[in-house]
């Protein structure tokens, strides 16, 4: 197996996640037959902004009833949203065996399992035919992918003519160093960051037409900050993205926020479309 993923499965690896899951729900008195689908949302949306950017970015355009695709879909809580608000019908695809066996069975436990579909696979290598998607999302994945140029061809090729793309991303900003851990690796070596304008060119010479870029820098230092007092006040929530990133959550989100407000890193979120040349 390649380095690099033998690297990111661990680092993302999480035993008996569900369970966890299941356990903290229950330590807050939610019957387990009668949880909903937002009932998850502070730990199945494992990127800056959580539940309130993934709405944006699907409203921003018109998914309805859509097959859309998602790439490094986590525990799937994207997934759930788009087949619950939007009637999508969706494939979540992810490295982790595990986060796939936990995403499998949260849409079983809110009752979404006949709108989405998980299956563990690589982005470099996606097990779909040509032209097979509406619709192309990923959020906070390609930070551990090192080979962009197959990553972004991987997804015009599965998109359909006239599909979108959406994206929300960490990108390199400035010059400054990153401290680490971060949430998506603990070693420099396996943080493959690179700029926005370096993805804008790959998408572009892939003939992708840009529709929309949106810079989230500042709303995401802010839901930071937020979500640090909070902490600081109330301790680490039962359901929260710290049953992801274990002990060392609070240094990967400090690390994460200084890199963002030292202009080390930036937030972006965006629309692409592939021409449909017929
Ligand atoms: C920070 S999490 C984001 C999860 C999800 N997109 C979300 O926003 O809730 C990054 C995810 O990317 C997945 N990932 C990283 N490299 C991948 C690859 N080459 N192929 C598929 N998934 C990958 C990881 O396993 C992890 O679940």
């Amino acid at each position: 197996m390649e380095a690099s993923i033998d690297e990111i499965q661990n680092h993302y690896h999480r035993p008996n996640l569900y369970e966890i899951i299941t356990g903290q729900l229950e330590k807050q008195n939610i019957d387990l037959k009668q949880v909903g689908r937002r009932d998850l949302s502070a730990v199945d949306e494992f990127h800056v902004r959580g539940a309130a950017v993934s709405e944006e970015l699907a409203t921003s355009i018109d998914l309805e009833d859509q097959n859309v695709l998602d790439i490094g879909c986590g525990i799937g809580g994207p997934c759930r949203m788009l087949a619950d608000q939007f009637n999508c019908q969706v494939t979540g695809i992810d490295l982790s065996p595990e986060y796939i066996r936990t995403a499998n069975k949260l849409s079983e436990l809110v009752r979404l399992d006949h709108k989405t579909t998980f299956i563990q696979g690589n982005a470099l290598d996606l097990p779909f035919q040509r032209h097979t998607f509406d619709a192309v999302w990923t959020q906070h994945v390609q930070m551990n992918v090192p080979d962009k140029k197959r990553f972004y061809a991987e997804i015009v090729r599965v998109l359909k003519p006239g599909g979108s793309f959406l994206y929300y991303e960490i990108l390199k900003k400035g010059k400054s160093t990153l401290d680490f851990p971060v949430p998506w690796s603990n070693r420099p070596e396996f943080s493959f960051l690179f700029k926005s304008s370096e993805m804008h060119s790959l998408l572009e010479n892939l003939d992708m037409q840009k529709i929309k870029t949106t810079d989230q820098t500042i709303a995401g230092i802010e839901f930071f900050e937020k979500m640090l007092a909070r902490i600081h006040v109330q301790g680490p929530p039962l359901i929260g993205l710290n049953l992801l990133m274990g002990e060392s959550t609070l240094l990967k989100i400090s690390n994460l926020l200084k890199g963002l407000k030292e202009k080390a890193l930036q937030l972006e979120s965006g629309i692409y479309v592939k021409p449909d040349l017929n």
